[in-house]
């Protein structure tokens, strides 16, 4: 079979490879074979604490294959994709002649480049009717028997962003999460311009103060000192209002999960991300804490935290689930609004690309 040009796979793997990843980790490897590409996934480059059931890595190649999708549509291909129950490879993408962009798929795939976490105070408005009802579309909101729930009643967010800031609370109590966090930072623009996993400071959009504080935070006998004089919990009051400024928190809940689930849970996230780009909205993943506490199941992760800061986690994990359906899964948290665009924004690295034909 005639193998799929070079160029236009560069620009399917280039749109793939532009897909969020937790902690910027671009945990994928890409192997080209005529007209198909395996997705390889690399776990490992994500944190082992927080990459429950490998799900963050998962999470990221759903982006990829959604990104890859849309991108072949406008490459002139037809993508058909099967998912792998085991091994390395997650997914193989078949390509066949005669693939076209509608206008709904046309605009998605603009926004892919256009794409960025934004971390900002967003303007707690409501959200536009149509954004609303664009991504709650039963062709995007509902798949696999993933549902998308959102909060919008201010008092239920209020509860919500504050279960969501104990991540940063414990990241600055707790040494194991501190030196996840701290270890993963980008302090210098090249690194990010490298495209080197990990969050670049500026795309933390703190006040020039906590940015400060945060070169010195990284030592964790600092951190461990303000910590005892209640700094970590000032924190996370900020931070609480800081999420609660969005128009809305999106939760996509599951009631199983495998490798399929986390793989779709990704696809569904990129293309409501996807979607809110498209229409000028910002949008933050905020989920670590749903990850940290699912991790606590495991007696190796359970053992780096305090039976307090386990009962805190435990708390907040549980708050979520109620604001949600207590009956389903809390899979993947986001907040979504209107705010002015990022101060900056993360890289990637060059994609591994084999091409074994
Ligand atoms: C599974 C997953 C979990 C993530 N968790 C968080 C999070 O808790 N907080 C956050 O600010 N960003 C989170 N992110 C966003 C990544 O940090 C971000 O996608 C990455 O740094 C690349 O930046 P970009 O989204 O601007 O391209 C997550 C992304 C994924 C895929």
């Amino acid at each position: 079979m005639e193998a799929v040009d070079r160029e236009k796979i560069t620009k399917i793997l280039t749109a793939a490879a532009a897909a969020p990843s937790g902690d910027n980790s671009q945990p994928w490897r890409f192997v080209v074979r005529g007209k198909s590409i395996e997705f390889h996934y690399i776990p490992e480059r994500d944190n082992a604490i927080l990459n429950y059931e490998e799900g963050g890595t998962l999470i990221a190649l759903g982006a990829a294959i959604q990104n890859a999708e849309l991108e072949a549509l406008a490459q002139g291909y037809v993508p058909h994709t099967t998912f792998h129950e085991s091994g390395t490879c997650v997914a193989t993408v078949e390509f066949k002649e005669g693939g076209q962009l509608d206008n709904i798929s046309a605009s998605l795939q603009a926004a892919i480049l256009k794409r960025h976490s934004n971390r900002r105070t967003y303007k707690k408005v409501p959200l536009p009717q149509e954004v609303k009802s664009d991504i709650l579309d039963p062709s995007i909101s509902e798949s696999a028997g993933l549902e998308l729930s959102l909060v919008e009643s201010r008092e239920v967010m209020k509860g919500i962003s504050r279960a969501l800031t104990v991540m940063e609370e414990t990241a600055l109590g707790n040494e194991s999460l501190h030196e996840l966090f701290f270890g993963d930072i980008l302090w210098s623009a090249e690194e990010n311009r490298a495209g080197k996993q990990g969050l670049y400071i500026k795309t933390l959009e703190l006040p020039p103060l906590a940015q400060m504080m945060f070169r010195l935070l990284k030592h964790w006998s600092f951190a461990r000192l303000l910590a005892k004089i209640g700094f970590p919990q000032m924190v996370a009051k900020t931070n609480a209002e800081q999420n609660a400024s969005a128009s809305a928190f999106g939760v996509i809940t599951a009631t199983k999960t495998n490798r399929a689930t986390y793989l779709e849970v990704g696809k569904m996230m990129e293309r409501i991300w996807l979607t809110a780009t498209a229409q000028g909205l910002s949008m933050q993943i905020v989920t670590g804490i749903t990850f940290l506490a699912r991790s606590l199941s495991n007696p190796e992760v359970a053992r780096l935290f305090s039976p307090s800061e386990q009962e805190r986690i435990t708390t907040a994990h549980a708050i979520i689930k109620k604001s949600v359906d207590e009956e389903r899964e809390p899979i993947l948290i986001f907040r979504i609004g209107t705010s002015d665009g990022p101060t900056d924004v993360s890289y990637r690295r060059e994609p591994e690309i084999v091409f074994a034909n």
